[in-house]
This record gives structure tokens, C-alpha cells and sequence, in this order.
């Protein structure tokens, strides 16, 4: 006869498992890793100017006749639901071990933890800001933001991405607050990158140097990548 836990869907069983959900988070964050890498590379083009910008997000939103980019938006999202929700399910599970059993180097882990978790609902809130920034656009209306460069050479309207971007860096409230999510961010990588590669099993005490410098160099690339752009807008006026 089969037992009660094998009449569960796969996911019910991947769930219920501590290493389990430990995979979720590690296979969900180097989804999160990924994208970033891709979404910076995609940013730095604002360097290059108004038309390889604006071209860029052109093709995100036109790729596969626009469905490319919900296709993405999904996986994304799914990720980060997941990612949230199994981090968040495991820490109940680690306070609940704890109170049962307490000793100093679970208090250690508890503080490294927890400066997760806050790191992680602070990066939340920023996503949640960013996307209503620019992606839902609150305060850009499309007919404020006509590419002139497009217009001038094909009679075609597109909206101006590039423009947006240099417009909402020029406010210095909105730089300090992405610098400041971008060093959380960062430092949330750094820490989690090194949990991510001990998960999925590549930590031994031989790989362990390699991957700490691995872990804390790709976490400082991503920071200057990101906070180059408000700053270099903010400070140095780049694209007015
Ligand atoms: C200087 C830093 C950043 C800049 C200039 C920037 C720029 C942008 C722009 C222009 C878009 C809209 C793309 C479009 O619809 O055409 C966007 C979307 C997005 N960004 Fe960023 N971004 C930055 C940092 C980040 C960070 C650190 C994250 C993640 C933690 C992030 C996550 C996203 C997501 C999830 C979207 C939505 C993609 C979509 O569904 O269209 N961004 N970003």
C-alpha cells in the first residue's frame, strides 16, 4: 500500500521536504541572479545613447509578437513568489528548532538570517517601487515621452525609454533610495549566492575560497553596474 506522502503531487512533496524548499530557494535565486546580470547588461546600453537604448527595449517588448516579455514577466514572478514564501517558511521553521534548542552558534545563524529576511522584503518594496516607476509608468504618461530621433527618421511614434530613465534620475531623492536598495541588494546577493552554491552542492573546503571571492565579486560588479546609472545621471548630468 502506498503511504500517505506519495499519494501528494511531486510539489506537495518537494514542499514538505526542508531540503526541499532549501532547493527552491537556491534554483528560484539563480533564476533572480540571472535576470539581473541580463537586466544590468540591458541598463549599461543607456551609456550608449537614446537609440541603442530605446532599440533594446524595443525588441524586449516586440520579442516572440510580445509575448517574450510576459513569458519572462511569469517566470520572474513565479520565482520571486516562490523564493519569498519558502524563505519565509523555513526561518518559521528554524525559530520554531530554536526555542526547543538554543545554543550560541544558532544565535550567530539567527542574526545572519534574519538580515536576510529584511534585506529580502527591503528589495521586495524596491521591485514593487520600480515597477511602478517604469514599467507601469505612474508619473510618465507614453505621449510625454516620444523618441524625436524615431519620429524624425521613420513618421513613427515609440515611446522614449531612454529619456525616462534620465528624467527619473535627475531627482536626487529617487537616486539615494536606489542606491540604497542597490547596496542592500548587493549585499543580500553576496550572502546569498554562497547559500545558493552550498545548496546545490558545489561548497566543499577545497571549492570554498574560489566561491566566497566568486560570491562577493559578482554581488560588487552588480553594485556598480546598478548604482553607476543614477549616479552618473544625478551627478554628472549624463544625457542633459
Ligand atoms: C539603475 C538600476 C536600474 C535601472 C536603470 C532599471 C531600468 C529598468 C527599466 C527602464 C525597466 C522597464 C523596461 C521596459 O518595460 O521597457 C525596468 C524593468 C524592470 N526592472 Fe529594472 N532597472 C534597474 C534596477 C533593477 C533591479 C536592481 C531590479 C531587481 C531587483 C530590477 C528589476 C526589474 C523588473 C522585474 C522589471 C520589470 C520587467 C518587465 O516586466 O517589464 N531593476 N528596469
Amino acid at each position: 500500500m502506498n503511504s500517505p506522502a506519495f499519494s501528494f503531487p511531486i510539489v506537495t512533496r518537494v514542499w514538505q521536504s526542508t531540503i526541499g524548499r532549501k532547493f527552491l530557494v537556491a534554483l528560484t535565486g539563480l533564476v533572480l541572479v540571472l535576470f539581473l546580470a541580463g537586466h544590468l547588461a540591458g541598463n549599461l546600453l543607456v551609456y550608449v545613447g537614446r537609440e541603442a537604448f530605446n532599440d533594446y527595449a524595443d525588441f524586449l517588448h516586440h520579442m516572440l509578437h510580445g509575448a517574450g516579455v510576459w513569458i519572462a514577466r511569469i517566470v520572474l514572478l513565479t520565482c520571486l513568489t516562490v523564493h519569498v514564501a519558502a524563505t519565509v517558511s523555513l526561518t518559521r521553521q528554524n525559530k520554531a528548532a530554536r526555542q526547543s534548542y538554543e545554543c550560541p552558534g544558532t544565535i550567530q545563524a539567527s542574526k545572519s538570517s534574519l538580515i536576510m529576511i529584511w534585506s529580502g522584503f527591503t528589495i521586495l518594496a524596491f521591485v514593487i517601487f520600480h515597477l511602478l516607476h517604469f514599467t507601469v509608468r505612474v508619473s510618465y504618461p507614453a505621449e510625454a515621452f516620444v523618441d524625436p530621433d524615431y519620429l524624425l527618421a521613420t513618421g513613427e511614434e515609440r515611446f522614449d525609454a531612454w529619456q525616462m530613465v534620465i528624467t527619473g534620475f535627475s531627482n536626487p531623492l529617487v537616486v539615494i533610495f536606489y542606491v540604497i536598495a542597490m547596496s542592500l541588494l548587493c549585499s543580500h546577493l553576496s550572502h546569498g549566492v554562497q547559500a545558493m552554491l552550498q545548496t546545490l552542492g558545489l561548497r566543499s573546503k577545497k571549492t570554498a575560497p574560489a566561491l566566497n571571492v566568486l560570491s562577493i565579486g559578482y554581488a560588487a560588479l552588480i553594485w556598480i553596474g546598478f548604482v553607476s546609472i543614477p549616479i552618473a545621471i544625478l551627478v554628472f548630468q549624463f544625457g542633459r
